[in-house]
């Protein structure tokens, strides 16, 4: 039996304002989501949308729509905005779909009787926009401690989860598994701000609005929102329905990928929950950090967004994909900006990868009228470049494994660079001018070529797209020769390729130019 793995994002507050922070983690689920296919895994990926709670009431009714209606048609433009990205996701899980509000309906339910939520008043400060609650001493300065916003008194008839019961074993399982919380460096930050105050039990259910799902042994009650949504994990997969066949072949989750701002929720509330409910515990919780912009986290409510999908129909997905996973350290905050965005494209892609293809298929197009002769390699610097190929495809998988996507990137990167500076030692332009070189020839072109067809399989997890392109050009058509295994040995490509000249992979961008541009447009 081939191994699974169950990788989810966060289900996304409906927003017809997704910026470039929140395709961060599609795009990095789906970057993982596509690698371990190449891997040999069955691989179960979700995302989807959190339709629920009093933030998005409130915002309905600004619009004068239901808030089912304001929902559906902001995540049609979320689907669309996915599609745009290749994100490539088994299941789009809405919390209004109807089996997901049966299984946490029965969820709810089990804990209730299992005498893990009770019924009591809650008394203490909301804040709206982070569905969060707050005790007197979280407050700073009156204010909620994430986004500085203002809270509100809540005092209502509710239900609680009993937390604090579960803090020994919760404590237990972070001991025991020590890879949990990743990266390491926020693992601290949860066991100082939550594990060492004590935990308290957590209000799970309000009575002064709608949206939601009706707790179904007491309707006037909806269930928590975060309950709700992180009980997306199990019902998409069908837990709590009629068939349980996805459930009991993917869970635990492998990883789940947020950002920081939520890893409590994910690290405290949902070990708990499973262990209320007596399942299995997921593999790992991974926070990585935010895209920020002038210093601040971008935010649709702060105004300072980065539009995706311009930037995608300004310099195409695979320049974007690529930018936002080999600028910023995963686990770690980044800053964008658009002079980072176009540096990177004209150096990274244009010269590196976008020069290699070209001059490698213009060579051989030029030398040997686009059909390379049999592989005689000779040069002294091919040893070199196939123990680098080996290392390369080694060193890739580890930081993958270890979602070091950026690590990652910056070794094959390496790699390429290697094969131009190959091509510069070798000077094939002077080895044509001499018809006792004409092997030697050869065996550079197909150096450069076999270096391409590793290269191209290894970006392929961040790129949906550049690898046909490089395929086509090489005329890499056998499968056998696009598979992760073909490309952890060196010399597979067949002897007597044939190129076909095509576009230029990456055009250069005058930066001056664009950047001017742009901010004429924004
Ligand atoms: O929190 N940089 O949804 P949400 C990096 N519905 N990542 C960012 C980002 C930024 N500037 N801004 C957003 C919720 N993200 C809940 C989740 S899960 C059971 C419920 C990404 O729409 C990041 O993954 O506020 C973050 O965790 C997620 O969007 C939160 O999106
Ligand atoms: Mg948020």
């Amino acid at each position: 039996m081939e191994d699974k793995f169950y990788l989810t994002t966060p289900i996304y507050y409906p927003s017809d304002r997704l910026h470039i922070g929140h395709s961060y983690t599609t795009v990095a689920a789906d970057t993982l989501a596509r690698y371990k296919k190449l891997r040999g895994y069955d691989v179960m990926f979700v995302t989807g949308t959190d339709d629920h709670g009093q933030k998005i009431e409130r915002v309905a009714a600004k619009n004068g729509k239901t808030p089912q209606k304001y929902v559906d048609e902001i995540v049609d433009g979320i689907k669309e905005l996915w599609r745009l990205m290749e994100i490539d996701y088994d299941i789009f899980i809405r919390t209004s779909d109807d089996y997901h509000i049966k299984g946490v309906q029965k969820i709810f339910r089990l804990l209730y009787e299992k005498g893990d939520i009770y019924k009591s008043v809650y008394e203490d400060w909301y804040c709206t926009e982070c569905e969060t609650f707050f005790t007197e001493r979280q407050l700073v300065d009156g204010k909620c401690p994430d986004c500085s916003r203002g809270v509100e008194k809540v005092k209502e008839e509710s239900y609680f989860f009993r937390i604090s019961k579960y803090q020994k074993r919760l404590e237990r399982f972070w001991d025991e598994n020590p890879d949990f919380i990743l990266p390491l460096s926020r693992k601290n930050e949860m066991v100082n701000n939550f594990l060492k105050p004590g935990l308290e039990d957590l209000c799970v259910s309000r009575t002064s609005f709608t949206w939601g799902i009706p707790v179904d042994f007491d309707p006037g009650h909806v269930v928590y929102v975060w309950i709700d949504a992180l009980s997306n994990y199990i019902t998409a997969l069908g837990y709590g329905g009629s068939d349980e066949t996805l459930f009991r072949k993917y869970w635990p989750a492998d990883i789940h990928l947020m950002a920081k701002e939520i890893v409590r929720f994910h690290a405290v509330i949902w070990p708990i929950m499973l262990m209320a409910l007596d399942l299995p515990l997921p593999k790992g919780v991974f926070g990585h950090g935010w895209i920020t912009i002038d210093d601040s986290k971008m935010s649709k409510s702060k105004g300072n967004v980065v539009d995706p999908k311009t930037l995608v129909e300004r310099y195409g997905l695979d320049a974007v994909r690529y930018f936002i996973l080999r600028e910023f350290s995963f686990g770690q905050d980044g800053a964008f900006s658009n002079e980072a965005l176009l540096n990177r494209i004209n150096s990274d892609l244009a010269n590196d990868l976008g020069n290699l293809l070209s001059r490698t298929v213009g060579m051989i197009d030029k030398y040997f009228g686009g059909a390379l002769p049999e592989d005689q390699r000779s040069s002294p610097f091919d040893g070199q470049i196939e123990e680098m190929a080996g290392v390369t495809v080694s060193r890739t998988a580890e930081f993958m494994d270890k979602y070091m996507f950026h690590d990652a990137l910056a070794v094959i990167w390496k790699f390429i660079r290697r094969l131009n500076k190959y091509a510069d030692e070798n000077e094939p332009w002077a080895l044509v001018k001499d018809e006792s070189k004409k092997a030697e020839l050869a065996g550079v072109m197909y150096v450069l070529a076999e270096g391409l067809r590793i290269v191209s399989m290894l970006i392929s997890p961040f790129m949906p797209r550049t690898p046909g392109h490089i395929w086509r050009q090489l005329g890499i058509n056998d499968e056998n020769s696009r598979s992760w295994t073909s490309i952890e040995t060196f010399g597979v490509l067949h002897k007597n390729i044939r190129i076909t000249k095509g576009d230029i992979l990456f055009p250069r961008i005058d930066i001056k130019k664009e950047l001017a541009l742009i901010s004429e447009l924004s």
